[in-house]
């Protein structure tokens, strides 16, 4: 399995137990393991986007399972990350409305602001510009998802806004999850 060598800070504080207890109570007090995906979900939005192998060993104990049953689980589904992936990640959907639209400008354009090239995190551990299909949201073209949002309609002048608004910590990156 693919690990990061970087030592990831752990805080379960107590906003995040509370909302694992929350998720957990969804479930019978015996299947505690069926709230795995929500819960790293849940984890994962709180420690930068990533879970080390240190923060998934956390998650089975408060589980009460072992390790391996949440390794393969994140190993399993790309939306987990096992490696910094910087906190802000800007993907830029490539597909035909955007391209046409200025995608791969825009694109060029971020990427050069913040001295990285596709892929790359940038040295402070900020953010990160991947280019990804189709999102859906072609009639707003060109666009990009930041968290569980979606940025339309982008031009250079709203990039500018976005990063300073992320480096200012004005972003929000994840809507209230509905439990009810
Ligand atoms: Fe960009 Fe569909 S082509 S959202």
């Amino acid at each position: 399995m693919e690990v990061s060598n970087i030592k990831q800070v752990i805080n379960i504080d107590e906003r995040l137990t509370a909302r694992i207890n929350e998720l957990l109570s969804h479930y019978p007090e015996d299947k505690k393991k069926s709230a795995l995906l929500p819960v790293l979900h849940e984890v994962q939005d709180a420690h930068d986007n990533w879970l080390s192998v240190e923060l998934q060993d956390r998650v089975a104990e408060i589980l009460g399972i072992q390790p391996i049953e949440v390794y393969e689980v994140v190993t399993f589904y790309t939306m987990f990350n096992q490696q910094p992936i910087g906190k802000y990640m800007f993907e830029f959907c490539r597909t035909s409305c955007c391209a046409v639209r200025g995608a791969e400008d825009l694109m060029e354009y971020t990427c050069t602001k913040l001295g990285v090239k596709e892929g790359e995190v940038t040295p402070d551990g900020m953010f990160r510009v991947v280019g990804v299909e189709c999102l859906g949201a072609c009639g707003y073209a060109p666009m990009m998802q930041l968290g569980d949002y979606y940025k339309e309609h982008l031009t250079k002048e709203k990039i500018d806004a976005i990063i300073e608004d992320c480096r200012a910590g004005k972003v929000d990156l994840h809507k209230q999850a509905i439990t009810e």
